[in-house]
């Protein structure tokens, strides 16, 4: 089993895919709002007439991040004097669809800014491992469904390209990496923070005795494996396909404040974990139609996952966009078929941290 060290990829499905198939990240934001609402309410805000900076760390193509932008600001908004500037940082990596997301920031219906003359988005494309803001910069952060993205890729995964359904050795790699990962993600954004500034990261996890996304990561290895067979794609592209995407468990998120509490001048508010039942799932109990269920989880996957997967193909790699089509359609169609035959929920949980930075 080989050991490699790639940077993991990570960015979504572009041309607004993303935001047009990414429900299960939007509701489990949803779920973390009352977090934020109260942070809001919270934080130190520092005196006038300084601008608000808000950080909004992987923000995709915007859509999912609109609401809560706008739950921030609303609980901002009457601290404040109404004049006083609020800067909305969205970061994200340089491959990201910028163009999209600069389309919702300036017409989407539901967009933040549109009744606040005094609201200015803003977007860099930079990755969160690196400090993407100035020291002590940063009153109040967010953070959605982006920092189970590792750095990178410690690891072929034997017989799979999922993290979650490694063993042996590749675990090992995946739980060091996502651990020395947590620990630069926190440090960086200690120092972006301001004194009193709070910071919410929204996290994916795997719900307990139920397959979640599990099932769905499966069937697609099955439909690689189907691929390779067909050769649609080759043996060797195949074995570099793996997810930089990797589902911390609680005890991971809370190892680096074990040691005296707090961890470079953060401390942990609050850590909640929640179930977050599948509402395509309490559809298709209402509809019965198989085709639309499948269809829907296929295309979730093939929005967040599939172009992290792409990567491995030397056609792709090489700006090929055809290419990238074609695996993308064939993997598709192949979940579709093996979703409609067994049909299951995609079950998960979502934990909220909310921390908090203390410290001169
Ligand atoms: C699943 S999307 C989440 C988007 C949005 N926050 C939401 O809640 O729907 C994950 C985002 O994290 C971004 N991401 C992953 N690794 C990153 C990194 N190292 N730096 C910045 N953004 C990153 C991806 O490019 C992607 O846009």
């Amino acid at each position: 089993m080989s050991h490699v060290t790639v940077p993991a990829h990570g960015v979504m499905e572009g041309k607004g895919a993303y935001n047009k198939h990414a429900t299960i990240p939007a509701s489990g934001a949803v779920l973390a709002l009352p977090f934020l609402e109260r942070a809001s309410q919270e934080v130190t805000l520092g005196n006038e007439p300084d601008p608000i900076v808000i950080a909004d760390y992987g923000s995709s193509q915007g859509k999912n991040s609109l609401r809560p932008m706008r739950v921030a600001i609303r609980n901002l908004r009457p601290r404040v004097s109404p004049n006083r500037p609020v800067f909305v940082f969205h970061i994200d990596q340089p491959t990201n669809d910028f163009n999209c997301l600069f389309e919702v920031l300036s017409s989407d219906p539901d967009r933040y800014a549109l009744d606040e003359a005094h609201v200015f988005p803003c977007a860099i494309g930079r990755s969160f491992y690196e400090q993407v803001l100035p020291p002590h910069s940063v009153h109040l952060g967010w953070c959605s469904y982006a920092a189970v993205w590792l750095r990178q890729i410690p690891s072929l995964i034997p017989g799979h390209f999922f993290p979650g359904h490694s063993t042996g050795a590749a675990r090992e790699h995946f739980e060091r990496q996502a651990a020395e990962d947590w620990e630069t993600f926190l440090s960086l954004r200690a120092t972006e923070m301001r004194t009193g500034a709070r910071f919410i990261v929204v996290l994916p996890a795997l719900a307990e005795g139920a397959p979640g996304f599990g099932r769905v990561m499966d069937h697609a290895n099955a439909v690689l494996a189907e691929m390779v067979n067909e050769r649609a794609i080759t043996a060797d592209e195949r074995a570099h396909m793996v997810l930089g995407s990797y589902p911390r468990r609680k005890d991971e998120l809370l190892a680096p404040f074990t040691r005296d509490g707090t961890f470079r001048d953060l401390s942990v508010e609050q850590l909640d974990i929640s179930p977050l039942p599948d509402a395509v799932w309490a559809e298709y109990r209402r509809t019965g139609d198989k085709q639309v269920l499948a269809m829907r989880h296929a295309l979730l996957f093939r929005a967040i996952f599939m172009p992290s997967l792409a990567r491995a193909l030397a056609g792709v790699r090489a700006g090929d966009e055809t290419a990238l089509q074609t695996f993308a359609d064939r993997l598709q169609n192949g979940l579709i078929k093996r979703l409609t035959i067994d049909p299951s929920p995609v079950d998960m949980c979502v934990q909220t941290l909310v921390l908090a930075k203390s410290g001169a």
